[in-house]
Order: structure tokens, then sequence, then C-alpha cells
């Protein structure tokens, strides 16, 4: 009733460009409660999808000419972390039983098997994500490096990156990075404040985090990039300030500044709740000062596809419209305007599937239809808060900026979006920035999509 009723209210909205704003601020608020930035389309509406789905878009990509194809990414989730930190939003578990890890290796290995993944489809970048890759053992790490290498063509990877955390990082481990070809990585600092590494758990001090980073540049790891979180509740801009000043005289290659994302993955949402408004707009006054350090410090190239602060991976897949497979518990995956699929995020559920055999559940959304240079709009938009409609056409068609004419003459008269010609960006608002681009995000979703975001909005639960 309650549904059918919501549906109807959809339909009238819908056709009106002021009903649809209303639809975009309520979905928007309704979705920020899931996760801080869901990239398009929200994982929330996505549908079950089978193995012969997943195998049939990988197919269905590899026929495609060379040229069109774009680049390929591979991610691999390690979910291991030998205590789970307070304000971590990751997929990690804190099983670090030699055997576990065998299983989830084993798990993989599966994995690769059932997927018959195209030996035609080349890897150009290969990132190891977690959780904490660093976390296995270096006998684990070259068992895993088999794997791939056996069941995928990594001749011409002409990137591969691991993310590392300070606390579990030994010489061994190092070796068999180098050995690999890793020479890229993010370390975790997070923050050097002993206060905060207390009260979120994370066992690290300021001599171990010199002793990663020089251990990773002493083995050949030409890009070391810092992650540092602003807006911990609790933190202060002193605080974030002396974490920041530390991170840059390690002297790393660039330095990434999150948001602190209290989402429901986060053990501090279950423990403690949301978080308070000063921390919110302390947040605010951090990524303010962090960006105008960094600008100073790393002056960015205007081309994303230039930029090498990022990685390749990453640049990849945001303005060249690459694919991407992700393995093992939780990753994500895309075939280029095929398919996107996430798996099974429940690690003991994909773990028991693979160990009888079984390909773990998969939810996913088609990537057709136009859907893939919507989420590049959006994703831009509400990742940066900008939008280079030039190289929206350069990736999508000459067509593809006027398809959205509408939503961004829409936005522009509500003063979500400013700026001349190609270059858009949302309105700067000290205090609704992020808020604005959200809203404005939701302007460019599908009908398809966000009917489904309405019907769970109006049903009030995900
Ligand atoms: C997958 S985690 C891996 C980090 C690594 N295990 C470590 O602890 O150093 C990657 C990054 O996500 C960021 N992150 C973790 N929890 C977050 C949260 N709640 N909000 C925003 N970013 C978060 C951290 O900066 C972290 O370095
Ligand atoms: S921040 Fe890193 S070490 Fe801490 S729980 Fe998350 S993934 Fe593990």
């Amino acid at each position: 009733m309650r549904e059918k009723a919501g549906q109807e209210a959809f339909q009238a909205l819908w056709p009106d460009p002021e009903g649809r704003l209303r639809l975009a601020r309520l979905s928007a608020a309704f979705l920020r409660r899931y996760s801080f930035r869901s990239p398009y389309p929200p994982i929330l509406v996505w549908q079950p999808k089978t193995l012969r789905d997943v195998r049939r878009a990988w197919q269905r990509l590899s026929r495609a000419p060379r040229s069109s194809r774009g680049p390929l990414g591979l991610y691999v989730h390690v979910p291991f972390c030998p205590t789970k930190c307070v304000f971590c939003n990751c997929m990690s578990v804190t099983d670090m039983r030699p055997a576990s890890h065998a299983a989830y290796l084993d798990a993989l290995e599966t994995e690769l098997r059932l997927l018959r993944f195209p030996r035609g489809l080349a890897v150009d970048t290969a990132c190891l994500g977690g959780g904490t890759p660093t976390a296995l053992s270096a006998g684990d790490l070259r068992r895993l490096f088999r794997i791939l290498d056996d069941s995928l063509d990594l001749s011409s990877c002409r990137e591969r990156m691991a993310e590392v955390s300070p606390s579990s990082i030994s010489e061994e481990v190092l070796r068999e990075l180098e050995a690999w070809g890793v020479r890229r990585a993010t370390l975790g600092v997070q923050t050097v404040d002993p206060r905060l590494l207390a009260r979120f758990r994370r066992t690290q001090d300021e001599a171990m985090v010199r002793r990663a980073f020089t251990g990773l540049r002493r083995h050949g790891v030409r890009h070391v990039s810092v992650d540092l979180l602003a807006g911990l509740p609790g933190q202060t801009l002193v605080s974030f300030r002396k974490s920041l000043d530390f991170a840059l005289a390690l002297e790393p290659d660039s330095v990434s500044v999150y948001p602190f994302a209290c989402i429901r993955t986060t053990p501090y949402r279950v423990e403690v709740g949301e978080v308070g408004g000063r921390d919110v707009a302390r947040r605010e006054e951090m990524l303010a000062l962090a960006s105008g350090v960094l600008a100073r410090r790393y002056p960015r190239d205007p081309s994303p596809l230039e930029r090498v602060g990022d990685s390749q991976q990453r640049v990849d897949r945001d303005y060249r419209n690459g694919s991407v497979l992700g393995l093992g518990y939780s990753s994500r995956s895309y075939a280029k305007g095929v398919l996107s699929y996430v798996k099974e995020n429940h690690y003991g559920r994909y773990r028991e599937a693979l160990a009888g055999g079984e390909f773990p559940p998969v939810r996913g959304w088609d990537m057709g239809g136009g859907e893939a240079a919507r989420a590049f709009v959006v994703d831009r938009i509400e990742m940066e808060g900008r939008l280079d409609v030039a190289l929206l056409r350069r990736l999508f068609g000459k067509g593809a900026g006027a398809a959205f004419a509408e939503p961004i003459a829409l936005a522009r008269r509500h003063g979500l979006l400013v700026g001349r010609g190609d270059e858009l960006r949302v309105r700067h608002d000290p205090d609704n920035h992020e808020k604005n681009a959200l809203i404005c995000g939701k302007l460019f979703y599908s009908k398809e999509v966000l009917a489904r975001v309405w019907e769970l909005v109006v049903r009030g639960r995900a």
C-alpha cells in the first residue's frame, strides 16, 4: 500500500523539474545514511547476478576491438588486519590464523578458476588492497602472486601497487613486494596523535611509520603516498596539523586526506553513534587547511590524465572509463560499458561458497544504455565537485554532453552547478558544499535507478 503510493508519488514528481529536484534532495539525504558517497549506481539498488552473467560480461569485453576496450585494472582484496581500528570503514577481518589466510588464498584460486577470465584481456595495473595486504606472511604473498601470475596475463602490467600499514610490514614482506614489481604504495598513517591512536585502538607509533616509510623506499617503491584522516571525533585542528606536518616531513610523493566517514560498517558508528556537529565542522576546517597546504607542496597537473599523485588504476578507472577486475571478498568489478558487480560482502559466506566449489553470490547493474556515461558524470560531481564536459564527450562520444543538457540546466538554475563552457563545478558553499554535490549528482541518476532508490526511501530502510 505504502509502496504503491510511493511509486505514484514518484511518477508524479519525475516529469516536473522541481519534482526531480525534490526526489534528488530526499534520495541524497537517504543514501548518505548508508555511505558517505556512493559511486553510481549505488550498490543498494543492484540486482542479483549469476556467474554466467559475469563470465559473459568479460567475454563480451574481450571481443571488443583493442582500441575501444580501454585499460584493465586488477584489484585483489586482502581483508586481514591484526586489530580493527575503531574509525575504519573498510571490509576487514581480524583473523590472523595462518590456516585462515591459507583458506582465503584457496578461495581466491577457486574464484579465478570458476571465473574463466579471458586470457586475451591483459592486465594494465594491479592493486593489492584491504584490509592490510602486508598482514599476510611472505610465504602467503608469494603464493598469492603465483596464483595471479598463473591465471592472468600480467606481462604488460605497467603499475603494481599495495596498501601498507606501518604496524605490519617486515623485511621479508618488503622483499616479496619488490620481487613482484610493486613500485607504488599507500602508507596508512591516519594520525600520529597518541591520544587518538589509543582511542581508536590503532597500534602504531611514529617510529613504526618512519621504519615502514624508509623500508618501502629501500625496497624500490618509487611512489609512496601517505593516507591521513581528517575529522576524527575528538581530533583538533592542532592535532591534525601535527599529523600533516609529520607526514610531509617524510617527503612522500603525495598525501591523501580522507574525510572521516562514519558509515554503518564503522565500529565507531556501532559503539558510539553518529559524529557530532562540532566534529563535522572541524572536519571541513581540516580539509580546507590540507587542500591549501597540499596545493602549495604538490601543485597538481590540471589534466587528470597526467597526474602522478594518483595511482594509474585510479586514473584509468575515473578518467578513461577503464575496467576493473576485483578479486576476493566484497570486491567490486566493472567490465567497461557492460556490467558493474560486487561479490558477497560476508567474509564467512564468501569463503564457504568457494570452499564448496560455488562462485559467491553477486549483485550487479547493467552498464549499457548510457549508464557508463552517467556514472562518469555522477562520480565526478559527487567525488570531486566538478565536471569536465569536454572529457565526457571524448570518452562517451559527441552526443554525451547534449544528453545531459537538461539536468545540467536544472542544476545551474538552482545554483548547484556553476562555471562556463565545458568546466562546471559544484557551487562552493562553506557549510553545504558536500551536500550540494550529493544532491547535484542525484539529478543525473537514470529514472530506473532513482525509482529504486525512491522505493527504499519510501520503505524507510535498505
Ligand atoms: C583500505 S584502508 C587500508 C589502510 C591500511 N590497512 C592502514 O590501516 O594503514 C585505506 C584507507 O582508507 C581510509 N579510511 C579508513 N577508514 C576510513 C573512514 N572511516 N573514513 C574515511 N576514510 C577511511 C584510511 O585513510 C586508509 O588508509
Ligand atoms: S584502518 Fe587499516 S589496519 Fe585499521 S582496521 Fe582498517 S584496514 Fe585494518
